[in-house]
């Protein structure tokens, strides 16, 4: 659906890209422009810049970009149409009367959908079909305030209660299924969660957005189940008890493994515990946690997945510029057990005394290694120059090189200048491995446009031509008496270029948000991208036919190819056009 005119003009106009990217990021000022610190991988340096007279972005790391449209639809994972909404209460706008579309419908009707869900589990868990669930949840020491404070519920046993409940409230079984409250096996459906209880999945807005059901049979295949994907919940952005996280009046988030962890700390008082659902943590939930400017604290559990998954955080928190600190429990198998067993004041105190993510992995380095004896102090110095060499604060680094010194008994300079070697052998390496990630990544890399790196030729004249027709759509008509869509020997860029053609052939100009109206938000960035591309190139006519010229070079050996030799695309392509030859002379 596209938009009115003058409707995205006056969306655009009072929804300043600056104005609206700075209230998720920091943003920094950049000669004319703005840079920041892209929210959507994880980096050190900002690479993403905020154009304000083209109200654009793009992030030359992950190449992201767009206008604001584009930036909220990726940073709220949402559909168009749900960003243009947000947008339009944002701005005070009412959206015309036609534009209601279906995303933004059929994402509220998820969520009450949700509320509707969590109020049945938490129905059914005070009621006596509960009864084993509400037995599991004090017997866990979960007082009757935080069960409630957690909308803690229960899911009975049997196959459509939740579906039967729903369906009196009006759901359709087709949005059950969209809301992943229901499974599907060949041709039946039944409901996802049965006997277990029920933890609802919160965002910072206060919307139920998932569920995570815990079963009460020691021998189930899956101790926690979490809802699937669906349009309102995205895994890899979510963290759990963020509602009450954020409004936090400590310096720090406690990041623990899971929910009865958070729960158990915030029934002590510590009301900063957030959990992923069952992933590592991955760049968005760090970015999440960079907006809210706070440290945090790793918490994971004592046995040997957690210390590598605390490990893998430390590395991650380090790219995303986020200050990082380790918690490590001491006689208990995670936070919930520890508070159990030795009270809040204790972990508290664990809280106070918890080190610097760097200063942990240095600490452990000299774990089982004898110091005092010269073997030991060699096989500790090669373990502690690999380590410092990976640190890339410099003020870190000479800190660690200083106590690998003291402890090995070496001369300092002698430390930094092993530390100074292995930098550079790094640096060599990643440099190769950069190189030979360009040359791989160009062949492989290209998920959106697969068909790019059997055409790398025909490709680039592709993007030129669709880039012309953004810049240009008066040119349309040349284009057009040359060359028809299904000259586009890549498919991606024949979709584009078909929806662009058809859309000023109605009158449309083309712009991003024409765009993202059609397109995912990934393929609307790498639309972005070819016109951006294409901005460093003269628009001249020349070029516009040498890209023309290359497709219809294709096209030409394509077709005199006996067909033995046609790949099954093009095969499929001429029979198309055979076929629209006929209809035109028919
Ligand atoms: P744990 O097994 O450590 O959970 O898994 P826990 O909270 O300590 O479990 P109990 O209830 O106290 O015994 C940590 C997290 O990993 C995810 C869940 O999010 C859980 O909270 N997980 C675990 C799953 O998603 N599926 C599983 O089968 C197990
Ligand atoms: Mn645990």
């Amino acid at each position: 659906m596209a938009l009115p005119e003058s409707f995205k003009e006056e969306l655009k106009a009072r929804n300043d890209i600056v104005d609206v990217m700075s209230s998720y990021v920091e943003i920094k000022r950049a000669g004319r422009d703005y840079v920041c610190s892209c929210p959507f991988h994880s980096e050190r340096t900002p690479s993403c810049h905020i154009y304000q007279d083209t109200q654009s972005f793009y992030c030359f790391g992950c190449h992201a970009g767009g206008d604001v449209i584009q930036f909220i639809r990726l940073i709220e994972h949402c559909e168009f149409m749900d960003s243009v909404r947000m947008l339009a209460d944002r701005a005070g706008l009412a959206l015309p009367e036609d534009g209601a579309g279906n995303g933004v419908n059929m994402r509220a009707r998820l969520l009450a959908m949700n509320r509707d869900a969590a109020r049945y589990f938490r129905d059914v868990l005070l009621s006596p079909e509960g009864r084993e669930g509400m037995d599991y949840l004090l017997s866990r020491q979960l007082t009757p305030n935080t069960i409630r404070k957690y909308g803690l519920g229960f899911a009975p046993d049997g196959w459509h209660n939740l579906q039967f409940h729903l369906r009196t409230k009006g759901y359709t079984d087709d949005e059950m299924l969209a809301g992943a409250l229901l499974a599907r096996k060949n041709n039946s459906v039944y409901d996802k969660f049965r006997k277990r209880v029920m933890f609802p999945i919160i965002d910072k807005s206060g919307n139920v957005i998932a569920f995570g059901g815990r079963t009460l049979e020691p021998t189930a295949p899956a101790k926690y189940l979490n809802s699937d994907e669906t349009m309102v919940f995205h895994k890899r952005s979510s963290l759990f008890s963020i509602n009450f996280a954020k409004n936090t009046k400590e310096k720090f988030f406690i990041l623990c493994e899971g929910y009865m962890d958070v729960i158990s700390l915030n029934q002590a008082g510590f009301d900063s515990a957030v959990a992923t659902l069952g992933t590592a943590i991955t760049p968005e939930q760090a970015n999440m946690m960079k907006r809210y400017d706070k440290e945090v604290i790793i918490s994971y559990d004592a046995d040997g997945a957690g210390q590598n998954a605390t490990m893998k955080a430390i590395n991650l928190f380090e790219e995303a510029g986020v200050s990082a600190k380790v918690l490590v429990i001491p006689d208990a198998k995670d936070p919930d057990e520890y508070i159990k067993r030795f009270g809040a004041e204790s972990f508290r105190q664990l809280i106070d005394s918890t080190t610097n993510a760097l200063r942990h992995e240095f600490n452990r380095l000299g774990a089982g290694i004898d110091l005092t004896s010269p073997e030991g102090k060699a096989e500790f110095l090669e373990k502690a120059v690999e380590f410092t060499a990976m640190i890339s604060k410099d003020t870190q680094r000479s800190t660690y090189e200083l106590e690998t010194a003291q402890i090995t008994g070496q001369p300092l300079y002698v430390i930094k200048d092993f530390v100074e070697k292995r930098r550079n052998r790094n640096y060599a390496r990643s440099r190769k491995e950069a190189q030979r990630e360009l040359i791989r990544g160009t062949a492989q890399r290209d998920k959106i446009n697969p068909d790019a790196a059997a055409y790398p030729r025909e490709e680039r004249a592709e993007r030129g031509i669709i880039a012309y027709l953004f810049h240009s759509p008066d040119y349309m008509a040349r284009i057009r008496s040359k060359l028809s869509e299904a000259d586009f020997p890549t498919e991606f860029n024949r979709r584009v270029f078909g929806f662009i053609t058809e859309n000023i052939k109605n009158g449309y100009e083309p712009d991003m948000s024409l765009i993202g109206s059609a397109f995912s938000a990934e393929e609307t960035s790498r639309v972005n991208e070819i016109c951006l591309e294409a901005d460093n190139l003269p628009y001249s006519l020349p070029r516009l036919d040498e890209y023309i010229n290359i497709l219809v070079e294709h096209r030409e050996k394509a077709g005199s190819k006996p067909a033995s030799q046609l790949s099954e695309d093009e095969m499929l392509r001429k029979m198309d056009e055979m076929r629209r030859k006929k209809h035109s002379t028919a």
